[in-house]
């Protein structure tokens, strides 16, 4: 991440000893990105991080993608949606996907967690449309509600506790890390004055938590296209401290500061986070352009080598008819797309929008799954058709 955080007790030199009360030594541990080259924090626990009780039957898990549908525009509506599944894996309803990174629409019935999971094999990154409450992990507690992105490192070991029994949040994995945007950093890493926001937006983990208490701790691990099922006879939250730039942190959309301009900006001022083969924007409520004979709503844009995903949180999509909050829409590169008819005319004169959405671009085409093919819109290709 963008800074260094400290939490806890750590000991004054790295590789050093450190002592409990009774006089054994702390377990370091250093969790690295890749290799020992990226960010990396030091964690300090109780006891070993590799002392596994059992091993059970791993299970088969994950989504794969249909890649025979037609080259087409798709609308995937999910508004009448109450939820998807009971619980916090069985509710993450992958929709969309690629080898760079997919996107799941989670909506669980349950609040709580009786297990850990730990994704081992992918970054992901939440956001919280509706809901509030907490994800605790080794890190700490951290607060989350709803306009939230939540970047969560790979191995990041966490449950979510929510104290809302209205849920829906996007589930982002990403194959490489999700980072801050690059030219918006100095060659330091600082965010610079021109970015759409700064570290006072990022909010690491409040509070240390440290569970010492004995017993079976079940931890799903993600990894390979099954979950593995891993117990401890220790809780994996028995840190007393960590330091490093590595940890999962939250970021609202709602702190998200527009970039306006003249005439139509283009989606690049809406860039929130990117890593290899997709980026992240946020489309914020914003005032329009200010040249007198300026056209608010986009141009008909023709993507040549990338796949644009929107999910429309709130607001009037002004360019859009026939969405809903919860919608997705997945515009491929190789067909232009553009404002539905009659949008165009009435954006003008427009002064303002009040639209929130997430948008995901990548650059190597995304296909629906099964899942997400259930909530296809057939009639969206067509439109634009008057
Ligand atoms: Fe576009």
């Amino acid at each position: 991440m963008a800074y260094y955080v400290r939490k806890g007790n750590i000991p004054p030199k790295r590789h050093t000893q450190f002592r409990q009360p009774d006089g054994s030594l702390y377990a370091e541990e250093l969790v690295s990105s890749l290799g020992f080259s990226g960010i990396y924090s030091n964690l300090y626990h109780i006891n070993p991080p590799t002392r596994v009780k059992e091993i059970k039957k791993s299970v088969a898990y994950g989504a794969k993608p249909d890649k025979d549908l037609p080259l087409q525009q798709i609308h995937l509506n999910t508004s009448g949606v109450k939820n998807t599944g009971s619980d916090f894996l069985d509710s993450r309803k992958v929709l969309l996907m690629n080898d760079d990174v997919s996107m799941a629409l989670c909506m669980p019935s349950r609040q709580s967690m009786d297990y850990y999971y730990k994704n081992a094999e992918a970054d992901e990154l939440l956001f919280i449309h509706d809901g509030s409450g907490y994800m605790y992990s080794q890190f700490g507690k951290l607060k989350i509600q709803a306009g939230d992105y939540v970047v969560i490192p790979r191995t990041t070991i966490y449950k979510l506790e929510w104290d809302t029994s209205e849920i829906r949040y996007l589930v982002m994995e990403s194959a490489s890390p999700i980072e801050t945007v690059s030219r918006y950093r100095n060659e330091l890493g600082q965010l610079l004055e021109h970015s759409p926001y700064c570290e006072r937006d990022i909010h690491p983990p409040q509070e240390m938590i440290t569970e010492e208490s004995k017993g079976d701790y079940h931890v799903k691990i993600k990894k390979g296209g099954y979950i593995h099922h891993y117990v401890y006879d220790h809780s994996p939250f028995d840190l007393v401290g960590w330091d490093g730039f590595l940890y999962p942190y939250t970021l609202s959309i709602h702190d998200f500061e527009p970039i306006t301009g003249r005439i139509h900006q283009p989606p690049p001022v809406h860039q929130t986070f990117q890593a290899a083969g997709y980026v992240i924007c946020s489309f914020v409520p914003r005032l329009f352009d200010y040249h007198p004979d300026a056209i608010p709503a986009p141009y008909n844009h023709s993507n040549i080598d990338s796949d644009e995903v929107l999910y429309y949180v709130e607001g009037n999509f002004m360019s859009r008819k026939g969405i809903d909050r919860g919608s997705f829409t997945l515009h491929p590169g190789g067909l232009p797309h553009g404002p539905h008819p009659g949008t165009v005319e009435k954006s003008i004169g427009a002064k303002e929008t009040e639209e929130l959405a997430v948008m995901l671009d990548t650059f190597k085409p995304l296909f629906a799954t099964e899942e997400g093919k259930e909530f296809m819109d057939k009639k969206y290709p067509m439109s634009w058709t008057e």
